[in-house]
């Protein structure tokens, strides 16, 4: 069904080439934000996340009036997989009241289905009338979205629903806000590209010679994916037709745990996610080096991913809010990457720098076992975006924290959980490296 509604929209795409650039109704103005010197007032949606939380300080650190938005699904997920973050993290309104606090700033905190909960977005959108809207709010764990028929759906009900209502209510509120969402490099596929892959849009000639400026081709590896390639056509349709501005970051794998801000105590701590649906890979092998068992490697290791550390992920944000598209204009879009690397090559790093072996095992995802990535992030580098690198200092702090909550650790959690189909789920099962990780990991927790 859903491969029928993507080739039916991009084929609606390609068919009228100029639709994209026709100028929407203007919508009636709205009032604009009554703040002084440039602050702005945003909401937050999945304010409460991993990426959401450090920027959520970020921005209020920068003077913007910030009100988070969240439902608390991931700390209930965290519950259903019998697993937590690495790190303690405090309650949405403890975290607040510390940074009230610390630095005298208010913080507001709405617990708030984007998804279900369409009539509490509207009024809060026409109450607060915000200038920009960051949507986190999402299911953002590709695994997880393969790992079963509930999580399937449950993925695309949420952050389907949650853009289309979010999109919607903007318009309803007759608010002019700019909507910064987190997009994800995956909808372009890996390894399709053949060259470098640009900001989003690709210039092509249609048949019959017509020249046209379309979206990259969608191509997603994982329901989770899916929903963002959706996410995708959605904007293209509120921009050109109620004049919605949005910017859609195509965000690498972020790294890193706390940014200068979150480190300022223990109550502003953020998440760090290590098991086999949320740990992000270059987590898990340090979670597995800190525990001195073999990291775990799927496939070949060849699969090439692009990077960006937490700190990194704040900063583009503030400077998509301060970037905002013309009304009318097609959806803003930027690959919000540092650098891509080679699996199997940030397990070599860390393998030298802690002398803990790779392991590798029958991979779990249906993907390419070699893949090049060769990304363009030239719009956001003009726009003042200085990448941090996995080489940097700041890779010990990723260490340090493994190190530090290696204890709060459930070894077996690391491994592969969800399988993308019945084949990958059998050749993990046989896998006699896959069973030798899981006596590491079982050794590993030993005594705990
Ligand atoms: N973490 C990464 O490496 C990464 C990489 C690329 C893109 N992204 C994107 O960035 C966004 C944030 O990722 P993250 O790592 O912070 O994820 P996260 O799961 O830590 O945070 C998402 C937050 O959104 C909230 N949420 C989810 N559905 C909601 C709903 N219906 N209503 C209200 N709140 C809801 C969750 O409770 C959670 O606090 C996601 O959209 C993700 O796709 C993340």
């Amino acid at each position: 069904m859903l491969r029928v509604l993507l080739t039916l929209a991009l084929g609606e795409a390609l068919r009228a080439p100029g639709a994209l650039r026709a100028r929407p109704a203007r919508r009636a103005a709205a009032p604009v934000s009554m703040m002084a010197g440039g602050a702005k007032k945003i909401l937050v949606l999945g304010g409460d996340g991993f990426c959401g939380w450090p920027t959520a300080v970020h921005l209020s650190d920068k003077g913007h009036a910030v009100t988070i938005v969240d439902n608390l699904s991931r700390r209930d997920i965290d519950t259903e997989l019998g697993c937590d973050s690495l790190t303690p993290i405090a309650h949405p309104e403890v975290r607040i009241a510390a940074w009230k606090e610390l630095t005298g700033k208010t913080i507001d905190f709405v617990n708030l289905d984007v998804a279900k909960e369409y009539d509490r977005l509207e009024s809060l959108i026409k109450d607060k009338r915000p200038d920009s809207i960051v949507h986190f709010a999402e299911q953002r764990a590709a695994p997880y979205s393969q790992k079963g028929t509930k999580q399937k759906r449950y993925t695309v009900d949420n952050n389907v629903c949650g853009t289309h209502n979010l999109l919607t209510a903007v318009v309803e509120a007759d608010c002019c806000a700019h909507i910064v969402h987190l997009g994800t490099m995956g909808v372009y596929g890996y390894g399709t590209s053949g060259g470098e892959i640009p900001e989003g849009y690709i210039d092509v000639v249609l048949p019959g010679g017509r020249d046209s400026r379309i979206l990259h081709p969608a191509y997603p590896g994982s329901v989770y994916h899916t929903t963002k390639c959706l996410d995708a056509l959605l904007f293209q349709f509120y921009a050109k037709n109620d004049g919605v501005r949005v910017t859609d970051l195509h965000q690498g794998i972020v790294w890193g745990t706390n940014t200068d801000l979150t480190s300022m105590d223990p109550r502003l701590t953020n998440r760090f996610d290590y098991d086999g649906d949320y740990g992000t890979v270059l987590n898990r092998f340090l979670m597995q080096a800190a525990l001195n068992v073999p990291m775990t490697v799927y496939g070949t290791g060849g699969q090439t991913r692009a990077f960006i550390h937490i700190s990194d992920t704040c900063k583009c944000i503030e400077i998509a809010i301060n970037n905002p598209p013309a009304e009318g204009a097609q959806p803003e879009i930027f690959n919000q990457v540092a650098e891509t690397r080679r699996v199997r090559d940030i397990a070599e790093l860390i393998s030298k720098n802690t002398g803990v072996e790779a392991r590798f095992l029958a991979n779990p995802r249906q993907e390419a076992a070699e893949n090049e990535l060769d990304v363009s992030n030239r719009k956001f580098r003009a726009l003042g975006f200085e990448p941090t690198k996995l080489n940097d200092a700041l890779f010990e702090e990723v260490q340090d924290v493994t190190q530090k909550y290696k204890d709060r650790c459930i070894p077996t959690k690391i491994l592969p959980a969800s399988f993308w189909n019945k084949k990958r789920a059998q050749e993990v099962a046989a896998d006699k490296e896959a069973r030798g990780a899981v006596d590491s990991a079982a050794a590993a927790g030993v005594g705990r």
